[in-house]
C-alpha cells in the first residue's frame, strides 16, 4: 500500500491533522490506521472539556499561560506555552465551525467550566461528554473529504526507516527517516508494508501500563514504543499524571472519570472519617493542580488504610448538577450511589503521559518525514504537569501546525512527494495466533502491577530499581517469545508496554528531585535540573 499522508490514530490529533491536509492537499492521499473501531479512542472518555481563553473581559493569555506555567513546575517550555495559549482561540472556532457543540448560557455566551490550577472560569464542555462531542464532529467532517480514508483494526507495528533496509541505525544516525509503517491487518491477519511520503503519529496515550488506569484498553504507548525502537528521541516519560478522582470499583479498569470540572462546581473531597482535608494540604484546597490532589488522597489513604477518598457532592445544587453532567449521575446511580444522598469513592489513576516523542513547535520528531502530535508528543507544553484540559487544546494547535509545516517543505522540497520503493517486505514468519497466551496475559498483569507498586505516585530509589529489575526480566522473556515467531496484537502491545515502563522507569531513576508529577521521598526537594530527560 502507498499514501501520500499516512496517520496513525483517529483521535483528536490524527482526525484534526488529517482534515487540514485534506483541505491543503484535494489530490492527495490521506490514509488514517487505527487499531480498533475509529472512535475508541482516548479522545472519546474526554469529559471535562478544553481549556482555552474565551472570556477576554475576566481572563487573558497572560493568565492562562501563567497557570500553565505554574502547573508545569519549571519544566515548561515557554515559548510553546505562549504559542498554544494565543493561537487556541482560532483552533477552537475552527472545529465549532466543522460542528462541535459547546454548552452555552441562557444568555448565548459559553458557558466555563474551572478545574485544578486554573485560575479563572476557561473550559468549553459538552456536559460531561465533551470528547465524544469532538470525536463526533470531527468523523463526521472527515467523512465528507474522498481524499480521506480510514482502515479500521489495523495494528501499527513498526516505523520502517534505514535499519529495515539494513543499515545499522543508532540515536546518532544524522538523518534517519522514516518510510512508512508495517502494520497488521486485524482482519486478514496478515502484516503488510505501507509506505508514505510523510508519517504522523497520533496514536494516543499510556494508561494501560498501569493497573488502574482511565485510559481505553487502546491507551498501549505503541507510537512512543515504535518511535523509540526506530531510535526518535523520547522525553519527560517519568511525568505520568494520576487523574485524583476515579470512580473506585474494585478491580475494574479502565476506571470511570469523575470530572474535575465537579470540583469546580462545589465538590469536595472528605476521607473516611467525613473530614475536607484539602485544605491542610494546599491554599487552593480541591482546586489545586492534579499533582498536589492526587498525592494528598494517596496519603489519606495510606494513613487511613483505605482503598479510595471521597468526593462528596451532596451540597450542589441538583439540578445544575444533572444538568452538567448526566453521565456522571447516570454511571453513579447505576452503581447504586444516589449522588445527593451518598459521597461518591474516588481513587487516584493513571490518566495521562506527559512525555512522549520529543517534537519542535512545527511536530517534527528527530526522525526525518515522522510528525507526532496529541498525547503521544511531547511538545514542551506541559513541563512537569499538564494543566487540566490543556491537552485537547495542544492536540489542535499541534495537528494544525504539522500540517503548515508540511505543507511550507512541500512547496520548497524537490521530490517530497515520493516512495522509497527498496523497502523489503515485512519478513514473515511464524503464527498469527498466539499459542500461550497465559505467557502474554500474566506477563501483563506483572508489569501493571510493578508499575502501580513502586513506580505510582510517590517514588523511591529503592522502589525504582526493583522495578528496573522485574520490568528486564519481563522484557528478556517477551523478546524470547517475540523472537520465536509469535506475532500477535496481544504481544505487540504487551512489547510496547514493557518498553513504556522501562522509559518511565529510567526517566524516573536519572531525575533525582522532586517535581511536578515525579515525587521521589529520597529526593523530596526540587534540584536546578531544569532539563527534560531526553532518552
Ligand atoms: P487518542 O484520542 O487516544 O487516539 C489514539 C488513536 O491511536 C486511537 O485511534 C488508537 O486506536 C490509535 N492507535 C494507537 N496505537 C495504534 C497502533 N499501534 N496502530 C494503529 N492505531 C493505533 N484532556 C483534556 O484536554 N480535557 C479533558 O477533559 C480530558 N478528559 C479526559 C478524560 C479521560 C477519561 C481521559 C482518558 C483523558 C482525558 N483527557 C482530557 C486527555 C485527552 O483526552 C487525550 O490526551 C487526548 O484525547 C489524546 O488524543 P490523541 O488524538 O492524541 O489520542
Ligand atoms: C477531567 O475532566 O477532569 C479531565 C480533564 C483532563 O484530563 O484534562
Amino acid at each position: 500500500m502507498k499514501t501520500d499522508f499516512l496517520v496513525i490514530g483517529s483521535g483528536i490529533a490524527g482526525l484534526t491533522f488529517a482534515l487540514k491536509t485534506a483541505r491543503k492537499f484535494p489530490d492527495k492521499t490521506i490514509t488514517i490506521l487505527t487499531k480498533a473501531n475509529t472512535d475508541e479512542t482516548n479522545t472519546k472518555y474526554a469529559q471535562g472539556g478544553i481549556a482555552v481563553v474565551n472570556d477576554t473581559l475576566r481572563d487573558s493569555f497572560q493568565k492562562h499561560i501563567a497557570d500553565t506555567l505554574v502547573a508545569g513546575d519549571g519544566l515548561c517550555n515557554e515559548e510553546i506555552v505562549n504559542l498554544v495559549v494565543r493561537e487556541g482561540p482560532e483552533r477552537v472556532n475552527e472545529i465549532i465551525a466543522w460542528g462541535a457543540e459547546f454548552d452555552k448560557n441562557k444568555s448565548g455566551d459559553y458557558q466555563l467550566g474551572r478545574e485544578g490550577g486554573h485560575s479563572e472560569y476557561r473550559i468549553l464542555h459538552h456536559k460531561d461528554v465533551t470528547g465524544s462531542e469532538i470525536e463526533r464532529a470531527l468523523v463526521a467532517q472527515a467523512a465528507t473529504f474522498p481524499n480521506i480514508v480510514i482502515y479500521n483494526h489495523w495494528l501499527v507495528l513498526d516505523i520502517i526507516t534505514q535499519h529495515h533496509l539494513g543499515y545499522l541505525v543508532t540515536k546518532a544516525t544524522p538523518d534517519i527517516t522514516c518510510f512508512g509503517v508495517y502494520a497488521l491487518n486485524l482482519e486478514t491477519r496478515k502484516i503488510e508494508k505501507i509506505l508514505a511520503c510523510v508519517t504522523v503519529m497520533a496514536s494516543g496515550g499510556v494508561g494501560q501500563v498501569y493497573r488502574t488506569t482511565t485510559n481505553p484498553v487502546i491507551a498501549t504507548g505503541d507510537g512512543i514504543a515504535m518511535a523509540y525502537r526506530a531510535k526518535c528521541r523520547i522525553e519527560n516519560m517519568e511525568f505520568i499524571q494520576f487523574h485524583p478522582t476515579a470512580l473506585y470499583e474494585a478491580g475494574i479498569s479502565p476506571s470511570f472519570l469523575i470530572t474535575e470540572a465537579v470540583r469546580g462546581d462545589g465538590g469536595i473531597l472528605r476521607n473516611k472519617n467525613g473530614e475536607a482535608f484539602m485544605a491542610s494540604y494546599d491554599p487552593r484546597a480541591d482546586l489545586a493542580p492534579r499533582d498536589i490532589v492526587a498525592r494528598a488522597i494517596d496519603t489519606e489513604m495510606k494513613r487511613n488504610g483505605t482503598e479510595h477518598v471521597y468526593l462528596d457532592c451532596r451540597q450542589m445544587d441538583h439540578n445544575r448538577f444533572v444538568e452538567h453532567f448526566p453521565n456522571i449521575y447516570a454511571k453513579c446511580k447505576k452503581l447504586g450511589i444516589d449522588v445527593f444522598e451518598d459521597m461518591i469513592p474516588v481513587a487516584p489513576a493513571a490518566h495521562y503521559c506527559c512525555g512522549g516523542i520529543k517534537v519542535d513547535e512545527s511536530g517534527r520528531s528527530s526522525i526525518i518525514n515522522l510528525y507526532a502530535c496529541g498525547e503521544c508528543s511531547s511538545t514542551g507544553l506541559h513541563g512537569a504537569n499538564r494543566l487540566a484540559s490543556n491537552s485537547l487544546l495542544e492536540a489542535l494547535v499541534f495537528a494544525h501546525r504539522c500540517a503548515d509545516d508540511i505543507e511550507a517543505r512541500a512547496a520548497r522540497e524537490a521530490g517530497f512527494f515520493s516512495f522509497n520503493e527498496s523497502v523489503p517486505d515485512w519478513n514473515v514468519k511464524g503464527t498469527l495466533a498466539p499459542k500461550e497466551m497465559i505467557l502474554i496475559t500474566q506477563s501483563l498483569k506483572e508489569l501493571q502491577q510493578v508499575m502501580s507498586d513502586y513506580v505510582g505516585i510517590v517514588r523511591n530509589t529503592v522502589r525504582l530499581d526493583r522495578a528496573m529489575k522485574r520490568i528486564d526480566l519481563l522484557h528478556q522473556e517477551t523478546e524470547e517469545l517475540y523472537k520465536s515467531s509469535t506475532v500477535s496484537p496481544q504481544l505487540c502491545e504487551l512489547r510496547n508496554l514493557i518498553t513504556i515502563g522501562y522509559l518511565i522507569v529510567k526517566g524516573a531513576g536519572f531525575r533525582k528531585e522532586s517535581r511536578g508529577l515525579h515525587y521521589n521521598t529520597d529526593f523530596p526537594n526540587r534540584s536546578n535540573l531544569l532539563q527534560p530527560i531526553v532518552l
